[in-house]
């Protein structure tokens, strides 16, 4: 390995990669000499996601894909193998919070989305979105890593998937399910080399979160619970995504990487 390069001649697929968490982790493995493959489903973001890293010299494509179709996975995992020889990362990134649209975001304890008001659509699509996405993107690429010899899949859960809270528990339940999914097929699949991670952010400041963080008392009770005394960047969240990509963590398997800020802590 090339000092400051972490991931030379390594191949990675990320869902999720046109916005927030997502597209700072592929900044940084391309960044860290990754060839980086790119899907969403926000095309011009993913799109200039892309650009940006071609522009700044690294390597960089993006694609269009719904997590929650099998057969987008099944051809954006052959294309890429076909294209670059091989995949030795996936970065199931991708998720939705199931928060509808213009819904006023929890003040206090009042979560705005109580469980006995949720109906079965809402609970499916966020079950859909982030535990089956995660599933259908692990299953497409593992025949892939095990032609490759091994690899490395890193599965976005959330502190939500290990404690509950008064919001949203189907988010918390589609998360918990990606907690113990990855365990399982860390199990499955360390005889083929093939290493499975849950990363588990807090608070982190995108597109998906920003309601609930600034500028209510939402964001007022979340920043108190976090001991380091401010929301995580997508960057914090990349950088451990990173050390899972690369071969430093290569005896890391079924494993919780907690990046919180602390607030898991207490
Ligand atoms: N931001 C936080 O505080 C936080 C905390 C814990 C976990 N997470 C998780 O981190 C991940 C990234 O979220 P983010 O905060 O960067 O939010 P984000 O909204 O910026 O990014 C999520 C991306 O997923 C994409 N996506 C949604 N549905 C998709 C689908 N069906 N197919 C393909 N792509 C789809 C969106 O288009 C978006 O680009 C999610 O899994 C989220 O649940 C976020």
């Amino acid at each position: 390995m090339q000092p400051g390069k972490r991931l030379l001649d390594k191949v990675a697929i990320i869902s999720g990669g046109a916005s927030g968490i997502g597209a700072e982790t592929g900044r940084v493995f391309a960044l860290h000499g990754a060839a980086v493959v790119l899907c969403d489903v926000q095309d011009d973001l993913g799109h200039a996601v892309a650009k940006e890293i071609t522009d700044a010299g690294g390597v960089a494509e993006y694609h269009t894909l719904d997590v929650c179709n099998e057969a987008q996975w099944i051809a954006l995992v052959a294309a890429t193998e076909q294209k670059y020889g091989k995949v030795n990362v996936l970065g199931n990134i991708a998720g939705i919070s199931g928060r509808p649209a213009g819904m006023t975001v929890q003040t206090g304890n009042i979560a705005g989305m109580e469980l006995a008001e949720q109906s079965l659509e809402s609970w499916n699509r966020i079950m859909a979105v982030n535990a089956t996405g995660v599933f259908l993107g692990t299953k497409s690429v593992i025949p892939a890593m095990q032609r490759a010899g091994g690899g490395s899949i890193i599965n976005i859960s959330s502190i939500c998937g290990i404690i509950g809270s008064f919001a949203n528990a189907a988010y918390h339940a589609s998360k918990g399910a990606v907690r113990i999914f990855s365990k399982s097929a860390a199990v499955q699949y360390a005889k083929d080399q093939i290493r499975v991670n849950s990363v588990h952010p807090g608070f982190v400041d995108t597109p998906m979160a920003r309601p609930g963080l600034l500028g209510n008392e939402s964001g007022k009770a979340r920043m108190e619970a976090t001991p380091l005394g401010r929301f995580g960047k997508p960057i914090d969240i990349a950088m451990g995504c990173l050390y899972l990509a690369s071969d430093e963590s290569a005896w890391v398997t079924g494993s919780e990487l907690v990046i919180d800020g602390g607030l898991v802590a207490k």
